[in-house]
């Protein structure tokens, strides 16, 4: 199954609001949830898509489920029982696509960040070159269906394709995109490459970013439209064959992300989309700076 272009974020979806956020969701045509170990909130999740299968609203087979190996799992032998967690928690037998969250392995235990006394994370003695060989045992044993990539920059994604004993391909990078960051070259190289990326934070999340809605230029395109600004960032990735999954828990907001199908941006629009790139990173994960393979050097 191809990747459906918009998926439901899940980030910070409350445990309370997101089973009822997925269940909006399916009712209003997503096919794609995006979820991960790391939200705390995959149980919550699957009782959602479970009670829209046993309503007959969708199939399993209708459903896109990605989630991600959080990267104090980065140990050969920790991956399959990462993978089966969040299976359990999400009360599937098997998930879409398993990405890789980060490309960095932190120390195994209870913490999700284990921190140094200089408040650093502390780096587990892994490669992810042989963390993806634990994931491609997880689509040869069928537990998924393919597995991917996030937060990977070019050269550590050429590491994977390029590497001599590859046995399945990446078919996706995750990474975060908008237009204040607008990725051309890792989006040209991936897409070169055939692997898909999808964009995440691509309202610019509920913090710090959130001036990309209050945006003059993204406001003036949209009233050209008649459209919302939030709108406008999602169907600027429409248009650059990106899959992009905003996360709302909000029914009338999640209705709105998915209504970008009626309209087209011209050229025009997305050159001025494209002239607001400023290498803004609005995700830095700025306690893992010291890692060996901290990605956005
Ligand atoms: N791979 C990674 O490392 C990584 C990192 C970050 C995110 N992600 C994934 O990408 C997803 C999306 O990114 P994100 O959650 O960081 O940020 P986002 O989707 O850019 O923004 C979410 C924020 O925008 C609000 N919002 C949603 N729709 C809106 C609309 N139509 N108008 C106005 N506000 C709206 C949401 O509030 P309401 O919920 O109240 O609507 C929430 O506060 C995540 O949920 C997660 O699944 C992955």
């Amino acid at each position: 199954m191809a990747i459906p272009l918009i998926g439901l974020g899940t980030w910070k979806a409350c445990p309370g609001e997101v089973t009822e956020a997925v269940r909006v969701a399916i009712d209003e045509g997503y096919r794609h949830i995006d979820c991960a170990y790391l939200y705390h909130n995959e149980s919550e999740v699957g009782e959602g898509i479970q009670s829209k299968i046993k309503e007959g609203v969708v199939k399993r087979e209708d459903l896109f489920i990605v989630s991600k190996l959080w990267c104090t799992y980065h140990e050969k032998p920790l991956v399959k029982t990462a993978c089966l967690q969040s299976l359990k928690a999400l009360k599937l037998d098997y998930l879409d696509l398993y990405l890789m969250h980060w490309p960095m392995g932190f120390k195994a235990g209870e913490q999700d960040l284990p921190l140094d006394h200089n408040g650093m994370v502390i780096p587990s003695n892994t490669n992810f070159l042989d963390t993806w060989e634990a994931m491609e045992d997880l689509v040869l044993e069928g537990l998924v269906k393919s597995i991917g990539v996030s937060n990977f920059n070019e050269e550590q994604l050429k590491k994977i394709l390029y590497k001599s004993n590859l046995r399945v391909k990446p078919i996706n990078n995750q990474i975060e995109c908008h237009p204040f960051l607008a990725q051309k070259e890792l989006i040209s190289f991936c897409q070169a490459k055939n692997v898909s990326v999808t964009a995440y934070r691509p309202l610019g999340g509920s913090s710090n970013g959130s001036d990309l809605m209050a945006d003059s230029k993204i406001q003036s395109i949209a009233k050209l439209h008649d459209k919302s600004p939030a709108q406008i960032l999602i169907r600027y990735h429409i248009q650059r064959n990106v899959i992009v999954i905003p996360k709302s828990v909000n029914p009338k907001r999640i209705k709105e992300n998915i209504q970008v199908f009626d309209f087209e941006l011209t050229e025009a629009d997305m050159d001025e989309l494209f002239k607001l790139d400023r290498n803004l990173r609005l995700c830095t994960f700025p306690t893992t700076e010291k890692h060996k393979d901290y990605p956005f050097h």
